[in-house]
């Protein structure tokens, strides 16, 4: 048993996603949520880069005793989750191993697609985990760049979302169909993707694909709980448990995009500086 906070870091506003599938699971536990909303995107760049910035700013959320440390961001999970688990004395949890042994379950066609970022999706990250679980999977990827700015935009439900949307996916389909592969699983492997279901949802029932979506989120969410309670890191509070927001860059414009991604919208936000 442990009451100290559970410390979630992203790139940015994003991670507020996997923060709140978090919180519906584990509602009495107490967060500090870091958003790296000075240097965000991690997406294109590179992985020297991603394990400096990611590195950075897990030292800050080990300073204020956090007892375990999940890697909301893909690109971070992607590129930084083996560096920060060998550097640091206290469980890290990154979003790829999850999603990936949610899409192996979901999968029965064995072939899974993956959407993210330029840099998730160039790192093979989810190719090999999803592989290490099941070699005989075939996995398509398709970097989505166009679909963060979408959704911080607050356009997640405008034309410009769909035609984007519609655009990607048309592109990712081709490539498995000239593969004579049957896509049945995709992976929203990407901190702002849930925002964008319904919408990635609705076009893959007009383009008459039958395609689970596996949301990073949850899988993240529930994973993290099982792995918690295995290790006796649960808190056994009753009550609602709090969390506190540190960004790198104005606290008032990340409460403000921050409502659309949560149920609870951000308060308590405080600016620090990472160098
Ligand atoms: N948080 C990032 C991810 O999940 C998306 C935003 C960024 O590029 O930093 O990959």
């Amino acid at each position: 048993m442990n009451h100290k906070a559970i410390g979630v870091f992203d790139s940015g506003v994003g991670g507020l996603t996997v923060l709140d599938a978090i919180r519906q699971v584990l509602p009495n536990e107490d967060y500090i949520f870091l958003g790296d909303t000075a240097r965000v995107p991690y997406g294109n760049r590179t992985k020297q880069t991603i394990i400096r910035y990611a590195t950075s700013c897990v030292h800050q959320l080990v300073a204020r005793d956090v007892k375990a440390i999940v890697i909301a961001c893909n690109t971070a999970s992607a590129y930084a989750l083996d560096a920060l688990t060998q550097m640091l004395d206290i469980p890290v949890f990154g979003v790829i191993e999850p999603a990936a042994q949610r899409a192996v379950q979901l999968s029965t066609n064995q072939c899974v697609g993956i959407i993210g970022t330029r840099a998730t999706i160039h790192s093979q990250a989810y190719v090999h985990a999803i592989q290490s679980i099941k070699k005989e999977v075939k996995v398509y990827g398709m970097p989505c760049p166009l679909f963060v700015p979408i959704v911080e935009e607050g356009w997640a439900n405008s034309d410009v979302a769909k035609l984007v949307v519609h655009k990607y996916l048309e592109d990712l389909l081709k490539d498995v169909e000239l593969h004579e592969d049957q896509m049945d699983t995709l992976i929203l492997g990407c901190t702002h993707y849930p925002i964008l279901k319904a919408i990635i949802s609705k076009e893959l029932a007009e383009m008459n694909k039958s395609v689970e979506l596996c949301d990073c989120a949850q899988a993240t969410a529930i994973s993290l709980a099982k792995e918690l309670q295995k290790t006796h890191l649960l808190s056994d509070s009753q009550l609602p448990g709090d969390a506190c927001y540190l960004v790198t860059d104005d606290p008032v414009q990340f409460s403000s995009i921050g409502q659309s991604f949560m149920k609870v919208p951000p308060e308590n936000v405080e600016h620090i500086d990472i160098v």
